[in-house]
This record gives structure tokens, C-alpha cells and sequence, in this order.
């Protein structure tokens, strides 16, 4: 059978501030969804929240960019964001950049993060969700769950693993994308995923099979709004076990925190804490960045779960080593690397102060 995950997101109200999101906001989504799952077409959905970006996770036989089904996460997002300015969240309606929907989500503003998949007799997927970082941030975490063998053992000891993957890669400022092969063009592909401010994974594929292995949302906000708005807040969706690597190892690069940008105004860097459900509720300098896991197994497009599969003491020492990684950034304050560089800052008073002081440079 046919079924398709659809995880469609955006932050449409803060509560307080960008930290998290407001029950019923939630409430208001989930009502929707399950009327659209009583009378129309979605098989199963789930509604979670990670910070202030609120997660639409949606089963469906309707494939990829279907226009009902974005038109159902627009409606619920304008919806949440009447609750949103009722209640007068922070930045109500934040991600939305037009009100009129044009067919199709993607450019308007929300994440999406789509895959059509042949059920497997057992179909273990996690979707993991971000707030306070941008679309590149999954790139390290791509590169270790498919192409590292410190990381994934069945890369080496499995058949089915040990063929390597294929990532499409997309260059966000020029709209570009290019596939490369794990693991004979690794080189060349680090080149462009150690930039992740200019190249997203978008999609990984089996090479044994050709099936789809993993999926995520790489719109950039800023990009498609030309002013900052926010942050991107990416989601990822990977399947796991059989061809892909096993459930422990997609979670495994998480096992130590990583440097990532977003942060306060979008414009630092900051370490990625992996947390429960429960602590994706950023609040230090609105961070430092979260990302969540949530564990499903599909049963004919059934959501069964989810399981918070980073409520695990194993991954306390990387939130540990977040905190420590957070304060030894913070101690830079407005200096670089701990602020972004000019040209990546989403919040600049720079073109303001050379206006006013130009008069006051001289040559050399
Ligand atoms: P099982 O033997 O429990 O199926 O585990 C195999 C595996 O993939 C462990 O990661
Ligand atoms: P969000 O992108 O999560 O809304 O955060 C914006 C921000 O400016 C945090 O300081
Ligand atoms: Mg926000
Ligand atoms: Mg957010």
C-alpha cells in the first residue's frame, strides 16, 4: 500500500514570546484534523508542538504536493492563528507570508517535509523536528545516520546498508540541486554540507533498492520572505531498520551536541540540545536550539505512536555538553562565532550606523 507522510509546519504564535506553543492553539488543530480524518481524506495525524512551531503530522493516499492536503495545514494554520491573535501570542501568524493560497504550501512559508512510501511489513520512521535553527542544520546528522560508519555499523556488517545512499543536495540561494553518492563521492559532498547556510539535504535514497530513506523540510524563511521573519525550524523525516539504519542509529549522531545557527534572532550560534516532548520549550537567550524525536511504526497509515525517543537518560550527556557548549558561547556576547557573520545575520543595524558614520571613515 501506498501511503504518504506529510509533515507540514510553521510557528503562527508564540507563547511567551517565541518559547513555545499554546494548548489551544494545539486544540484548535487537532479539532480540524480530526474532522478532516472523520469526514474526508487523511488516514491518521498527529499534532506536536516543538518551541513555538507547531508540527502537523499527517497520513494520506494523496501523494506529494497535494493541494487538499496543504490546503487542509493552511486552513489550520489561519485557524490557529485567529486562537493565536485572540489570545495575543508573540507573533501570531509569524510563518504565513501571504493569505491567499496558491495550490501549494511550499513558498508561502511553512516547512514541508513529504514522502510516498510503499509500506514495508514494518515501517519504523522518526520525525524529527527543530525550533531555534535553520534548514542546513540536518546536514551532520544526514551525513552520519547514511554515510558514517563510526556511526552506523550497518553500513559495514549490513548487505542490505552496505551499497551506500544517494543524497540530492539543494543549493538554497541559487535554487539549484545536485545528487551525490555515499560513499564514493563523499568528499566532494562534505565540501557542500559543511556550508549548511547555502546547501540542504533535501532527500536520501537507498542505492540497493532506489526506495526514498529520508526526507526534510529545507524552505528557508528569509529567502522566500527577503526579511527575516524567523527562523526556519526544520523538520526531518527518516525511515528506519531493514534497507535504512536502525532506529538506534538514526538517533545516534544526536548523541553529541552540535553547533548550529539560529539562537536569539536568528542570528547566532548556538549548540542543538536534543530533549523530551517535554523540555522543547526553549527559554535561555530563546534557546539554546531543541530538536525533538518522535517515534512512529505505520500500520496501513495508522500513526502508531508517537514514543519520545529522546526521553532516554543516554542522551543526558549530550544535553550536558549543550549547556556547557551554550555558556561558552554566551560569554562572547556580541562577538563572532557566537554572533553570526554580517552576511548571514537575520537582524542587522549595520546599513543604519555606515549611513550615519560614513562621513566619519577615513582612508587609510
Ligand atoms: P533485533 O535483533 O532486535 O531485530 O535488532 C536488530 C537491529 O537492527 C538492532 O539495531
Ligand atoms: P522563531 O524562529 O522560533 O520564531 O524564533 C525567532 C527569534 O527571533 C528567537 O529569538
Ligand atoms: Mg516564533
Ligand atoms: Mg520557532
Amino acid at each position: 500500500m501506498k501511503v504518504t507522510l506529510s509533515v507540514i509546519k510553521a510557528d503562527i504564535g508564540g507563547w511567551v514570546g517565541h518559547s513555545s506553543s499554546h494548548p489551544e492553539v494545539m486544540g484548535k488543530a487537532t479539532e480540524m484534523l480530526e474532522v478532516a480524518k472523520k469526514r474526508s481524506f487523511l488516514i491518521d495525524y498527529r499534532v506536536l508542538a516543538c518551541g513555538d512551531d507547531l508540527q502537523l503530522i499527517m497520513t494520506h493516499d494523496r501523494g506529494e504536493e497535494d493541494e487538499q492536503v496543504h490546503k487542509l495545514a493552511w486552513d489550520v494554520f489561519w485557524a490557529g492563528t485567529d486562537v493565536a491573535k485572540k489570545l495575543k501570542l508573540y507573533g501570531a501568524g509569524q510563518d504565513l507570508l501571504t493569505d491567499a493560497f496558491s495550490g501549494n504550501i511550499r513558498g508561502a512559508g511553512p516547512g514541508v517535509a513529504e514522502m510516498a512510501l510503499e509500506e514495508r511489513p514494518s515501517e519504523p520512521v522518526i520525525i524529527f523536528m527543530a525550533d531555534k535553527t535553520s534548514a542546513g542544520a540536518w546536514n551532520l546528522p544526514f551525513y552520519k545516520m547514511f554515510a558514517d560508519p563510526f556511526n552506523t555499523a550497518g553500513l559495514v556488517i549490513a548487505e542490505s546498508l552496505h551499497k551506500g545512499f544517494a543524497f540530492e543536495i539543494q543549493d538554497v540561494k541559487a535554487h539549484k540541486k545536485i545528487t551525490l553518492n555515499s560513499p564514493d563521492e563523499i568528499y566532494d559532498m562534505l565540501m557542500f554540507l559543511g556550508a549548511p547556510s547555502r546547501y540542504a539535504v533535501k532527500r536520501v535514497y537507498s542505492r540497493a533498492t532506489g526506495a526514498i530513506g529520508a526526507v526534510s523540510s529545507t524552505e528557508r524563511l528569509a529567502e522566500i520572505a527577503g526579511r527575516y521573519v524567523g527562523k526556519d525550524d526544520p523538520v526531518l523525516v527518516v525511515r528506519c531498520q531493514g534497507d535504512f539504519p536502525a532506529v538506534g542509529e538514526v538517533l545516534e549522531p544526536f548523541g553529541h551536541s552540535f553547533i548550529v545557527e539560529g539562537w536569539m534572532r536568528g542570528s547566532h550560534h548556538g549548540p542543538l540540545m536534543p530533549v523530551a516532548f517535554k523540555d522543547a520549550n526553549p527559554s535561555r537567550f530563546d534557546g539554546p536550539p531543541r530538536v525533538i524525536a518522535a517515534g512512529f511504526q505505520l500500520a496501513n497509515g495508522l500513526l502508531v505512536g508517537p514514543r519520545d525517543l529522546f526521553d532516554d537518560p543516554a542522551f543526558e550527556p549530550a544535553r550536558q555538553e549543550a549547556n556547557t557548549l551554550a555558556s561558552a558561547l554566551r560569554r562572547h556576547g556580541p562577538f563572532e562565532p557566537h554572533r553570526l557573520p554580517l552576511e548571514e545575520m537575520e537582524y542587522t543595524t549595520m546599513a543604519g550606523i555606515m549611513k550615519r558614520l560614513g562621513q566619519r571613515w577615513e582612508p587609510l
